[in-house]
């Protein structure tokens, strides 16, 4: 299929419904994620966000609707088939095992992508030992770029939430992802950590060229790396659009930015609270 390309990938959400017995999660969401695309997704709790996530990454099964990419439906597809052609998928609580080092979980991340087989590596053939290398050589590049070096030997339980979600992030880089999605990767963490997010995101996203369909509670940060934002609630799209547009939708506002006036006034272009950045620009 195509979908088995390179590239970032294209994704479509065809009137997806997914119903927990009586309550409908996910309401007839359509959405249409371009190659290289960020769209942030907000709403409050328990609006279908993850729900929504689950469905395109195959973890539950939608009641009726489609999921679309790069024009291939891959409604019968298994998660890990899934996978298998670069869908990517990160957890709201950071899915990592707690008695590996860094530099362990980013070996078993780029193995996850590039499997030597045992008996090439048993009698050390020439070209797994290249490929040994190579995956070092990857590795090194990314703790690097992520600012892991300090914690390469350290055990991931031993590790704060903030570090732990930015190895997370290291080893979906590493996954090579063509469409990622990204439950919350700030969640849990203090304030002033998710703000040092914005760079990591923003090089993750660099780094793999990839779509990105990133949920995110916190509205600033999620609208500063967005392309375009979604806005869900009780299931449901109820705006989309530039970043811009959304946060001044009165539909938006209803729904959950005017919510609180938190929300709200964070989310402008500079909040107010927040005056050492200086002037913003035009
Ligand atoms: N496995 C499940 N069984 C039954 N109901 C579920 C299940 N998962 C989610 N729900 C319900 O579906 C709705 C949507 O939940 P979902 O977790 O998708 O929301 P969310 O937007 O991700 O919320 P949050 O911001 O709190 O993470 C909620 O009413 C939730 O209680
Ligand atoms: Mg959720």
């Amino acid at each position: 299929m195509t979908a088995s390309g390179t590239g970032p990938a294209h994704l479509e959400v065809r009137e997806l419904v997914v119903s927990f017995g009586g309550v409908r999660a996910v309401d007839g969401v359509s959405l249409e994620l371009s190659p290289g695309e960020v769209l942030a997704l907000v709403g409050a709790n328990g609006s279908g966000k993850t729900t929504l996530l689950d469905a395109i990454s195959g973890l539950v099964t939608p009641a009726a609707g489609h999921v679309v990419l790069d024009g291939e439906n891959v409604d019968d597809l298994l998660p890990e088939e899934r996978a298998a052609v670069g869908l990517v998928r990160s957890f709201q609580d950071a899915r990592l095992f707690p008695e590996l080092t860094v530099e362990d979980t980013l070996l078993l991340s780029e193995d996850g992508r590039n499997p030597s087989d045992v008996v090439s590596i048993t009698f050390r053939l020439p070209w797994a030992r290249r490929s040994e290398r190579a995956k070092r050589a990857d590795i090194d590049d990314v703790i690097g770029s992520f600012r892991l070096g300090a914690f390469r030997h350290r055990r991931i339980g031993q590790l704060s939430t903030g570090t732990r979600r930015v190895v997370d992030l290291a080893s979906i880089a590493l996954a090579r992802p063509r469409l990622l999605l990204l439950d919350e990767p700030t969640a849990g963490i203090a304030q002033r950590e998710a703000e040092a997010f914005v760079p990591l995101l923003r090089r993750l996203q660099q780094m793999t060229g990839c779509t990105v369909l990133l949920v995110e509670h916190d509205v600033p940060l999620a609208f500063e790396l967005c392309d375009r934002a979604v806005v869900m609630a009780t299931g449901a799209v109820v705006s989309v659009g530039p970043p811009d547009v959304v946060r001044h939708d009165p539909r938006a506002l209803e729904a959950y930015l005017g919510a609180s006036e938190e929300v709200l006034r964070a989310s402008g272009p500079l909040a107010p609270a927040q005056p050492a950045g200086g002037l913003a620009g035009p």
